[in-house]
């Protein structure tokens, strides 16, 4: 069997930036899940399908045209033949993609999909129900959290060093929207995994994570 870690927790608890680490440091394949439910809040919005519309949201999911295409810069997300990377970041896609990730047919569309993602020599796979729903086999489940307010300030910097205005209040807002929606609904809610390991990461530095998680990685695959 394929090995997978799965990293899930609440958004900008750094699950995408230790994913990637981790990845390659072991030479594994990445999955960023979230980017699958955000691909299909994009895809609803430019042909104009309402995000309760779970009959037309379906099959939109299901054949989405997207290809991860490895660059110098990380990975080209490419929607209909058009790289979509950066526009699929915004907070209203966030927003949106929680909304679409609520409604049971869409998860189901995007299942096999994700598992596709497990081909050797191994996957890191990031996002909400990796350990509990996707890959409930993997060997090393871990769930990661952070206060929303240390979650908020690292998206406002990261937002900053991009040059686009925010405000932390307004982040903060949003962040405990999306986790109140991500966790309060009927399917795959946001919740750790009976064994998954938990990493409180407010006071840890990007180095300390990446490290510990890898710690954990050796213990299991030698
Ligand atoms: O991780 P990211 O913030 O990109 O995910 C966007 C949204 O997609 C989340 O707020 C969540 O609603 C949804 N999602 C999910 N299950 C996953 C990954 C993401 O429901 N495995």
């Amino acid at each position: 069997m394929i090995p997978v870690i799965t990293i899930d927790g609440p958004s900008g608890a750094g699950k995408g930036t230790i994913s990637q680490r981790v990845a390659e440091s072991l030479g594994w394949h990445m999955l960023d899940s979230g980017s699958l439910y955000r691909l299909t809040a994009l895809a609803a919005t430019l042909d104009d399908i309402g995000l309760d519309n779970e009959n037309a949201l379906t099959p939109l999911a299901a054949r989405l045209d997207v290809v991860f295409e490895p660059s110098t810069r990380g990975l080209r997300i490419l929607l209909r033949g058009k790289d979509v990377s950066e526009a699929i970041r915004a907070e209203e896609i966030g927003m949106k993609a929680s909304k679409v990730a609520a409604l049971p047919a869409v998860r189901a569309a995007l299942l096999t999909r994700q598992r596709d993602f497990a081909q050797a020599p191994g996957l890191v796979a990031d996002g909400r129900d990796m350990g509990t729903t996707v890959f409930p086999q993997a060997k090393l489940k871990v769930f990661m959290t952070a206060s929303a307010e240390a979650r908020a300030e690292r998206r406002y910097k990261q937002l900053m060093e991009k040059g686009i205005s925010a405000s932390l209040p307004a982040l903060v807002a949003d962040l405990k929207a999306r986790d109140e929606q991500d966790s309060n609904r009927s399917v795959s809610p946001l919740k750790p995994a009976s064994d998954a390991i938990f990493l409180d990461t407010t006071t840890m530095g990007i180095d300390e994570v990446t490290e510990r998680v890898l710690a954990e990685a050796r213990k299991i695959y030698r």
